[in-house]
């Protein structure tokens, strides 16, 4: 079958009560599972990774935001795909412009993830001075849905336009929860931390339905840690 949108492995830690965000994180107990969590994103080999906004912005832009009055307007809003990109990605989901990026790929230490070209998705929503803006940065866009962003449309320009086979979904919590919704998760990676988080942490995946998934694998990491990796039985790659 011809795959028509990139694979899509979910990659996350979690808590022993599956939970994604929130201080449980950052607690010296959960140290461990983050260190296995980033050498897994570096031994699979994809190309590239997405995030939901409060995600890329909580990891990588620190919230700066450009001052748009200094940016052209681009009032046709298209996609821009420039030539000459690497083929390493950083996928936004960013539906209203709200990241501020100071280059058009990621400064990071590690190499799951610096160095990645930023590629921003975006909806009709977005302020024509934001895409003057990206434009000037050498920043990829693309649109994907008037107010919500339309995952499946996202997923088959990726693959279509730009030649994405495989991504890592890396959260948060509401950006996995409209991937599973759309049923576009091939694959889980869960990195299990021996913690147990707080009430109103979120899940895996926020609002989700029903699926079902076969696990095809568990390993012990250390004396603390566990990874389970699942796959969908019917995995819709149509
Ligand atoms: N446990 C882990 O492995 C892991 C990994 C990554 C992140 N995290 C944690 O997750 C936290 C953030 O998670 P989160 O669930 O609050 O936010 P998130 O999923 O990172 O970002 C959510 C935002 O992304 C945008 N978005 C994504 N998909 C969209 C769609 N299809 N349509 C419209 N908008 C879409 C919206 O932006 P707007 O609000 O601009 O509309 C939405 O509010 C971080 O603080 C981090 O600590 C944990």
């Amino acid at each position: 079958m011809k795959m028509t949108r990139p694979y899509i492995i979910c990659h996350m830690v979690t808590s022993i009560d599956g939970k994604v965000t929130g201080d449980f994180l950052y607690r010296p107990e959960c140290e461990k599972a983050t260190e296995v969590y980033y050498e897994i994103n570096r031994n699979y080999n994809v190309d590239g990774f997405i995030c939901g906004r409060v995600t890329m912005e909580s990891s990588f832009t620190n919230c700066w935001y450009p001052d748009l009055s200094a940016y052209d307007s681009v009032e046709d809003k298209r996609d821009f795909i420039p030539h000459n990109l690497s083929g390493f990605y950083a996928i936004a989901f960013d539906p209203k412009g709200k990241l501020g990026w100071k280059s058009s790929i990621i400064i990071d230490d590690d190499p799951g993830y610096g160095n990645a070209q930023i590629i921003e998705v975006l909806t009709k929503q977005v302020d024509c001075r934001y895409l003057g803006y990206l434009q000037k940065t050498g920043i990829p866009y693309i649109f994907a849905g008037e107010t919500e962003i339309d995952v499946k449309t996202a997923l088959f320009k990726l693959k279509n336009l730009m030649g994405i086979g495989t991504l890592l979904l890396e959260g948060g919590s509401i950006v996995n929860g409209y991937f599973e919704r759309a049923d576009a998760i091939d694959e889980l990676s869960l990195v299990v931390a021996p913690v147990v988080a707080k009430g109103e942490d979120k899940p895996l995946f926020t609002d989700a339905c029903i699926a079902d998934y076969r696990l095809l694998d568990v390993k012990k990491c250390d004396y603390s840690v566990i990874w389970l990796n699942y796959k969908k039985d019917k995995s819709c790659t149509e």
